[in-house]
């Protein structure tokens, strides 16, 4: 990125919403159900796989966690009815962590026993390195129960080879948030490096593990990594964020990787699309032109 760019990110908070999801739109599926299910439906007709999220951080009730674990139960009903090839993602906090750990265990486990009674994995999303430790807990308490959930390790923080031991479904991934220096790798190459070292840490403890990147040179030392781990192609899989340019990932396919895309959908979109946007390396120029489209008339 830029300085131009960087600086851009910085200011983003201060766009104003219907900006936001202008520029954001194509990183998520709508904010209904039914738009997501098209989404999918779309995704899986390219013989890619996906993953549910329903956006719901910004809860602030118990209630409302509710209601979101409400809102997946219904996802499920749907990836069974229309035959989807998908699971879903849980964000914990969408589930009232920070009013509770049991709050947010109850709504899980009510989301897990929904899966489990019709076939349908469920992964655990991670936050921020203020709710690692609550998610790896409920995570491996979870799997002690004998559910099929899996969890995700970010690679930028300096903790997480050390969470790989016992771990049996693993999505790795760089990591969004941002986390003070004594907690996370800042070098790129070095998030880099880490990435592949927890990859293969993964792979050789026997877990099944998703590659969850964008970076081209992160998956060609995965793809190495895979090859010589000698795993079969349904025993590892890719995962992609909807909205994220696809020509790699049509590659991956083409080429017989499994590729899930990651679509999430609702009404609580700002604080993702935030950060999807700020992650985008175009974002000065989608800025610029989406401004000059409000000031010039016209165009
Ligand atoms: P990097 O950011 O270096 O991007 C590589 C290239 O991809 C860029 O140069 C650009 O070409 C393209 N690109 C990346 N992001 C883009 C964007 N928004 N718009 C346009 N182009 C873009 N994080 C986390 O903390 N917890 C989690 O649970 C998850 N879950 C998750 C699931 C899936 C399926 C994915 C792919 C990612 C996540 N992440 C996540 C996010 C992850 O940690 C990371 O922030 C992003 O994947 C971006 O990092 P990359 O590895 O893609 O590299």
């Amino acid at each position: 990125m830029t300085l131009i760019d960087r600086a851009i990110v910085k200011t983003l908070p201060a766009v104003p919403r219907p900006v936001v999801r202008r520029l954001s739109s194509h990183y998520i599926a709508g904010e209904s159900l039914s738009e997501a299910v098209a989404t999918v439906k779309h995704v899986n007709a390219q013989g890619k796989l996906a993953t549910i999220d329903v956006l719901g951080e910004e809860i602030a009730t118990a209630a409302e966690a509710k209601a979101i674990a409400g809102e997946y139960v219904d996802v499920l009903d749907a990836i069974e009815r229309e035959r989807l090839e998908a699971n879903i993602s849980v964000k914990l906090t969408g589930f009232g962590l920070k009013l509770g750990y049991q709050v947010c265990k109850r709504n899980l486990e009510r989301v897990v026993a929904s899966a489990a009674g019709r076939g349908i994995f469920v992964r655990i999303d991670m936050e921020d390195s203020t709710t690692t430790d609550d998610t790896l807990r409920l995570y491996r308490e979870l799997r002690a129960a004998g559910n099929d959930v899996g969890v995700v390790l970010q690679a930028s923080l300096k903790r997480t080879l050390g969470d790989v031991p016992g771990l049996h479904d693993v999505r790795v991934c760089k990591g969004i948030y941002v986390e003070p220096p004594e907690l996370q790798f800042k070098n790129p190459d070095v998030v880099r490096d880490s990435f592949v070292a927890v990859a293969e840490a993964l792979l050789d403890d026997g877990a099944y593990v998703a590659i969850a990147t964008h970076d081209e040179a992160v998956i060609e030392r995965s793809l190495v990594l895979l090859e010589r781990s000698g795993r079969r192609e349904d025993e590892y899989e890719f995962q992609m964020l909807l909205g994220v340019p696809e020509s790699i990932g049509d590659e991956l396919v083409r080429a017989g990787h499994r590729l899930r895309i990651y679509v999430p959908y609702g009404r609580q979109w700002y604080e993702y699309s935030l950060r999807r946007l700020q992650e985008n390396p175009k974002i000065a120029r989608y800025v610029a032109a989406d401004t000059l489209r409000r000031f010039v008339p016209g165009r």
